[in-house]
């Protein structure tokens, strides 16, 4: 099994669409039934082995490092009032010391600049790249299931799990073409990101999840502003993936837009669902909505 140890987050972006709620908290502070959207993702990048955790902030984001330290009051309040459960639930979610990284990304130029940021922190290996506005509901993780993919390849490559998506829908996305196909596993011939549909390779987008070689932090230092007048991640990769693999995976399971509303509204009930102890009476309170 090949490792990969670092996980990027960029977590910088203002969350605009989910005004007030994010006029003085982070979107990814958001929760999806009990845990903040961050918290999720840092979930399924634990779960595939992730051993640092580095986080492209801005300003404004500051809950999100305390989210991930401890929070002495609480915990010696918790423990005076003996409620074992929920600090071994804390204890259990915190990351050990010297595992989280936070640099500022300082200007909001673009997902390929926020990636950029995390360069000396990931230095000279292969890294993930999970975007907090994406879950995915599966009990094998999306970025676990890309590792296996990763592992299974003989060369170095680069792996992006994909998904497909309504033609319509793809000017929303980054888009990837699809070549030789083993299983879940094809070869990308090209990517482009938010094509007119007309324009699109295929209606496969990328879902929010990379594992990624560290030679795009060279592209991406002179990559030039590209759709939205931003410096794309997706422009980056394509220019690698000239001297450099590219694989895509389709994963196993259901994703998540929480950057939209009603992405965000259907993973709390997706989420809470899945849930023994809120199923039950969820699915009867809907029952009662829904007439
Ligand atoms: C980013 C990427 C895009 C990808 C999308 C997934 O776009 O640039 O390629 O498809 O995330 O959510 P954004 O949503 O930041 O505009």
């Amino acid at each position: 099994m090949k490792r990969i140890r670092k996980a990027i987050f960029p977590v910088a972006g203002l969350g605009t669409r989910f005004l007030p709620a994010t006029k003085a908290m982070p979107k990814e502070m958001l929760t999806v039934v009990d845990r903040p959207l961050i918290q999720h993702v840092v979930d399924e990048a634990r779960q595939a082995g992730i051993e640092h955790l580095i986080f492209i902030t801005g300003r404004n984001k500051g809950v999100i490092e305390d989210h991930f330290d401890f929070q002495y009051e609480l915990e010696d309040t918790l423990s005076e009032r003996g409620k074992k459960g929920e600090l071994d639930a804390l204890s259990r979610d915190l990351p050990g010391p010297g595992t989280t990284s936070f640099t500022r990304q300082q200007k909001p130029l673009g997902l390929g600049h926020a990636v950029w940021c995390a360069r000396e922190l990931v230095g000279n290996e292969p890294f993930a790249l999970l975007l907090p506005d994406v879950l995915v509901q599966n009990e094998r993780g999306c970025l676990a299931q890309m590792i296996d993919a990763y592992s299974a390849l003989n060369t170095a490559s680069n792996i992006i799990a994909v998904e497909e998506v309504a033609p319509e829908l793809v000017h929303q996305y980054g888009v990837v073409g699809v070549g030789k196909t083993e299983g879940k596993t094809f070869q990308i011939t090209s990517m482009v990101e938010k094509p007119k549909r007309e324009d699109a390779p295929s209606n496969l987008s990328i879902t929010g999840r990379y594992i990624l070689q560290p030679e795009i932090f060279d592209i991406l230092a002179t990559q030039p502003k590209g759709a939205g007048g931003e410096i794309q991640l997706t422009d980056a990769m394509l220019t690698l993936s000239k001297s450099q693999q590219f694989h895509g995976l389709k994963f196993d399971g259901r994703s998540f837009d929480c950057g939209s509303k009603i992405g965000f509204l259907t993973a709390n009930i997706a989420y809470a669902l899945k849930r023994k102890d809120l199923a039950p009476a969820l699915r009867d309170e809907l029952k009662g909505l829904l007439g």
